[in-house]
Formats: structure tokens, C-alpha cells, sequence
């Protein structure tokens, strides 16, 4: 294993470097403590991320079949402790950044802010602009990446159905169905075509799908021809979401949307709107559905709004 130490202050060095597999738990500790503490002194959420830290294993355990070797670590120089980690994922058109931590006891100190230059360095080497997703609720997180460069663009809110209601499934005049691996070609072309950006290889990881998390759908157009939208799911210990999804029309976004969440009942995964399709957000409103948190896509680099409905999701945080 290589590791890069780096002077990032001058009173108060931290030493980079690339997270080993051996390292894991560590990580999952990480990732749990850095969110339980943040929504726990902030949003007044201590219970949102469970008391548990091994669900948090998956996003390691997922990152490093996804995108091997893709995770810059901070330590104490002196104590070796882990101070933050951040995940990125490397596509053709793009580069990926999330999840993003530090430890509670080091906020502050340009933990993040390390990592992330080190992200925007390997990005600029080879000229592709860095996208992510950041909390609208979280003032840190948004300076930490406006402060670097990145420009805010599609608010996206956060719906979640509480437990019980689910919304009446919504039929288009095409086929919904569970994605193919002779899908994925047709599923790259349409988000390159809509959004500019490229990332086959998550979807062929879908398909593939060994841990049995995943369930994609698409919708086809006429007579089973051609593919005018999709959508994943994950549902994995605490973390269940719809995502990554596009669709042309908001009309087809909730039939998807409503396919998924009566597959998944009497689970809940939250889903991220764009704000802008209000009709879409209308129609979940009248169902049931519930704010739980805002976000925002970040490009730093070229990029452009997409056309029509974006769904991201925080695993695979690729888009
Ligand atoms: C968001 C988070 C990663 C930031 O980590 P951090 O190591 O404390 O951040 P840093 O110290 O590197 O950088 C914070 C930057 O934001 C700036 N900042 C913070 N609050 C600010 C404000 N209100 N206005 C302007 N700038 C602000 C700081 O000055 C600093 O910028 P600088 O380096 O140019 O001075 C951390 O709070 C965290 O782990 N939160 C919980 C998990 C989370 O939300 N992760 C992000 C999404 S996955």
C-alpha cells in the first residue's frame, strides 16, 4: 500500500493516504460516528444512522469492487488514527466524489478539504470535471465544496413515505421490467444523450449484482423497443433508496418510482426529487410523502442541467 504524506498545515500536519481493505471496520466506524455525530448535533438526529456501525461496512465493501483503490484516507501523523476518508469514482465523463467524512473530534481542521484536493488533483490530470451531491441542511458541506470550486446546480428534496402508506401504482402505456444485461448499452446511450455523462460499468454491476441489493427496472417504449427510462433501488441494513434513476417525463418517473416502492413495501427507501418537477413532487405529496432532508448537485468543471428526471442515490455515488 502506498501512502503520500503531505504537510496540509503548517502547525499541524496530517498524513494522506489510500484505504487497504484490511482497514474496513475502521472505515465503517468512521463513516457511522462522522454522520450519527453531525445529524445528532445539528439536526437533532442522534438515532438517524441506527446505533450499529457494521451496516456502514457496505459502502467500503461495495467502493472497492465497484472502483478498486479508490478512497483517500487522513490520519493523525502521530497517533495514525483515522481522521477522514473520502470515496471517488472515476468514470469516462466525469469523476465522482462521495461519501465524505471526518471524525467529529478533527472537524475544522482541513480534513476534508486534503482529501478532496487530492481528488481535484487526480481529476485535473486527467481534464475531467468532478461531480457530487451534497446536504442543503449541512452548512460544512456546502462551503467545504463552493469554497473549492464547485458550482451548485439541481436542488433536489428528499421524500420518504412513512410506514404504512404507499402510494397506488401509476401505469404508463409501455413495460416496466426488471433490467437485463442486454439493457445496459440502450441505459448508458440515454443518460449520455440526457445528462452528458457516462458510467457503464455501474450498470453492468447492477445486472450483476452479487450481493443480491440491487433491483433496476426500466421502462421500455413501444412494443418492448428501446429503453426511455430506468430506475435502481438498494436496500441494505439501514440504508434503503431508490437511485440511480432518469426518465423523460414526470409521469414516467412515477410510475417507476411507484413500481419500486411497491416492490420494496412495506419498506420505505427515500427517494431525491428534483425540485423543479413539480408535478412529480405534487403527486407524491398527495400520496403521503414527506421532506426528510434537501440536496444539491455539484459540478466543478464542465457540466451541464440535465434534461429531464435525475434520481441519485449515495450508493453507487457515481453520477
Ligand atoms: C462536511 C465535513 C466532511 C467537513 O469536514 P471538515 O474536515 O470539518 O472540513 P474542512 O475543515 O476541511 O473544510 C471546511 C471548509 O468549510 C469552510 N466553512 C465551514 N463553514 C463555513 C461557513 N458557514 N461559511 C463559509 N465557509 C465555511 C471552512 O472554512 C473550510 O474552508 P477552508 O479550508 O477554505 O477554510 C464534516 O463536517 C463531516 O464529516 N460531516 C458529516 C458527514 C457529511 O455530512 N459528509 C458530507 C457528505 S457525504
Amino acid at each position: 500500500m502506498t501512502f503520500i504524506t503531505s504537510m496540509i498545515e503548517t502547525q499541524n500536519s496530517l498524513t494522506l493516504g489510500w484505504l487497504s481493505e484490511a482497514q474496513f471496520d475502521e472505515a465503517a466506524r468512521l463513516i457511522h460516528t462522522s454522520l450519527a455525530s453531525w445529524y445528532g448535533r445539528h439536526l437533532n438526529q442522534p438515532d438517524r444512522f441506527g446505533g450499529a456501525w457494521e451496516p456502514f461496512l457496505i459502502f467500503p465493501e461495495v467502493y472497492e469492487a465497484l472502483d478498486p483503490g479508490c478512497a483517500v484516507t487522513v490520519r493523525d501523523p502521530l497517533t495514525q488514527r483515522l481522521l477522514g476518508i473520502c470515496f471517488y469514482h472515476p468514470r469516462p465523463s466525469h469523476l465522482s466524489v462521495g461519501i465524505v467524512v471526518t471524525h467529529p473530534a478533527a472537524g475544522g481542521r482541513g480534513v476534508a478539504r486534503a482529501m478532496i484536493e487530492k481528488v481535484l488533483a487526480l481529476a485535473d490530470s486527467s481534464n475531467l470535471p468532478v461531480r457530487l451531491v451534497s446536504s442543503l441542511m449541512s452548512l460544512d458541506s456546502f462551503s467545504l465544496y463552493t469554497r473549492l470550486g464547485f458550482i451548485p446546480g439541481t436542488v433536489f428534496q428528499d421524500l420518504q413515505f412513512p410506514p404504512g402508506k404507499l402510494p397506488p401504482l401509476v401505469k404508463v402505456p409501455w413495460t416496466i421490467r426488471p433490467m437485463l444485461e442486454a439493457d445496459v448499452p440502450a441505459m448508458v446511450e440515454l443518460e449520455e444523450r440526457l445528462t452528458g455523462i457516462r458510467r457503464e460499468q455501474d450498470f453492468a454491476f447492477f445486472v450483476k449484482n452479487h450481493r443480491q441489493m440491487w433491483h433496476t427496472l426500466v421502462l421500455t417504449g413501444p412494443n418492448g423497443n428501446g429503453i426511455r427510462g430506468f430506475l435502481g433501488s438498494i436496500v441494505h441494513g439501514g440504508t434503503q433508496m431508490l437511485g440511480p434513476g432518469l426518465m423523460q417525463t414526470e409521469e414516467e418517473a412515477l410510475a417507476l418510482i411507484t413500481a419500486q416502492l411497491h416492490h420494496h413495501a412495506p419498506g420505505n427507501p427515500v427517494i431525491l426529487v428534483p425540485v423543479r418537477a413539480a408535478g412529480l413532487v405534487a403527486s407524491l405529496y398527495r400520496a403521503g410523502a414527506r421532506n426528510v432532508e434537501l440536496h444539491v448537485a455539484q459540478v466543478r468543471g464542465t457540466g451541464r442541467e440535465p434534461e429531464g428526471i435525475v434520481i441519485p442515490t449515495f450508493l453507487p455515488e457515481s453520477g
